[in-house]
């Protein structure tokens, strides 16, 4: 490698190494060498198989990023040097080419030390976030719409008895008013049918969600797609998967236009994960469909407030964008997770794929309300 390339890998805190096409190891940044506690000059030259005890998983992920040609994450990688404990990590792999960077071809493959306990708390903290969302969403839609039908109609009698021309001005103000409310309150409490599991495409969804917004930002926005083809279907609504990601993306060429950025863009990227716990269930396989754009970035005072119910940094914001699409996530086993900062905001929706035994649960998703 390059010496560019070496000391832009060395100032890395995140670990990586580089592996060949024939999974030898050719390099180790400082921060791989302490992750894995091993030096790099006694390992670079061997196999891969001759480092780790347990390199199975980890030649899967290689075999399978090259084998597709894009980039791919291990979400529960077990490794083990020969002789210490084994490690929980979350590994992605990236092919690399031969070019003025890189002098051989293979792969880039960063390791992150998974804290077990902390991720799965947070995905329980998600979980019933999501849970309390809802039960909040639907108790105070209910509460609002009762007297609200109430409160209309009287404006409408009210509205006929008038004699002075002049107060429709105020009965026309309750009633627009009441119908923009009872709108709010039925969004609130949307969807009225009940999901209607199939299989589905993701790259379908994504093109669904991509032809809309173009339409609505004619000039004002790239997207650009960055898909793995070789996904498998998943189980699911259609339906309420392009809304769940429509109100996502939306949210990102609304903060673009908004903020007057130019070029404003957006990247719908798909890709495999493997070894995911969602909802306190562990699955093989899963979709990561990540949704970034290079916008202003979510306001630091809503921060992971934004799938609260009514939660705003929008003039005219509804608020409930964030919560449907977390809804609708959450009701096919996933999550919906985000990472923002001026510049790049990442939203990233994660929907398992259930193996044939386990269909038999998807067929039976739960109604929204
Ligand atoms: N990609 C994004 N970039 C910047 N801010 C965002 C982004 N996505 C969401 N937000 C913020 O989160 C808020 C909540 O979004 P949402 O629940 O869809 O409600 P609404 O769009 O009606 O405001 C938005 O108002 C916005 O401030
Ligand atoms: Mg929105």
């Amino acid at each position: 490698m390059t010496p560019a390339a070496l000391s832009g890998l060395d100032l890395l805190a995140t670990a990586v190494i580089v592996v060949d096409n024939l999974d030898v190891l050719r390099h180790m940044n400082p921060a791989a060498e302490n992750l894995l506690e091993l030096s790099r000059s006694h390992v670079v030259g061997q196999g891969i198989a001759a480092v780790f005890a347990d390199h199975e998983l980890l030649e899967a992920a290689l075999q399978y990023a090259r084998r597709n040609n894009c980039s791919f994450s291990e979400h529960d990688l077990v490794l083990a040097v020969s002789g210490r404990p084994r490690m929980h990590l979350t590994c992605t792999v990236t092919p690399i080419e031969r070019n003025n960077v890189f002098d051989l071809e293979g792969c880039l493959v960063e390791f992150r030390q998974i804290e077990q306990q902390l991720r799965i708390a947070r995905e329980e903290r998600v979980l019933d976030q999501s849970v309390a969302n809802r039960e909040l969403m639907r108790n105070l839609a209910h509460e609002i719409k009762n007297p609200l039908g109430g409160i209309r109609g009287a404006a409408q009698l009210l509205d006929r008895e008038l004699e002075n021309p002049d107060l429709h001005e105020y009965t026309q103000v309750i009633m627009k008013e009441a119908d923009r409310l009872q709108a709010l309150m039925s969004r609130l409490l949307s969807p009225h049918r009940m999901p209607r599991p199939d299989h589905v495409n993701i790259h379908e969804v994504l093109e669904r969600v991509r032809s809309v917004l173009l339409a609505e930002y004619q000039k004002e926005i790239s997207i650009q797609r960055d898909y793995d083809v070789s996904l498998p279907q998943i189980y699911g609504d259609i339906e309420q998967l392009i809304q769940a990601t429509l109100n996502v993306a939306r949210n990102a060429a609304q903060a673009l236009t908004e903020a007057g950025i130019a070029p404003g863009e957006i990247i719908l990227k798909t890709r495999a994960a493997r070894q995911v716990t969602l909802a306190r269930k562990r699955y093989r396989h899963a979709i990561e469909v990540c949704i970034i754009d290079n916008g202003p970035g979510i306001p630091p005072d809503i921060g992971e407030r934004v799938f609260y119910p009514l939660v705003s940094g929008r003039e005219g914001g509804s608020g409930l964008g964030l919560t449907i699409a977390q809804n609708f996530v959450s009701q096919h086993n996933g999550a919906l997770t985000f990472e923002s900062a001026p510049g790049r905001t990442c939203f990233t929706l994660l929907l398992p794929v259930a193996d044939d035994t386990e269909r038999g649960a998807h067929a039976a998703l739960p109604p929204l309300q």
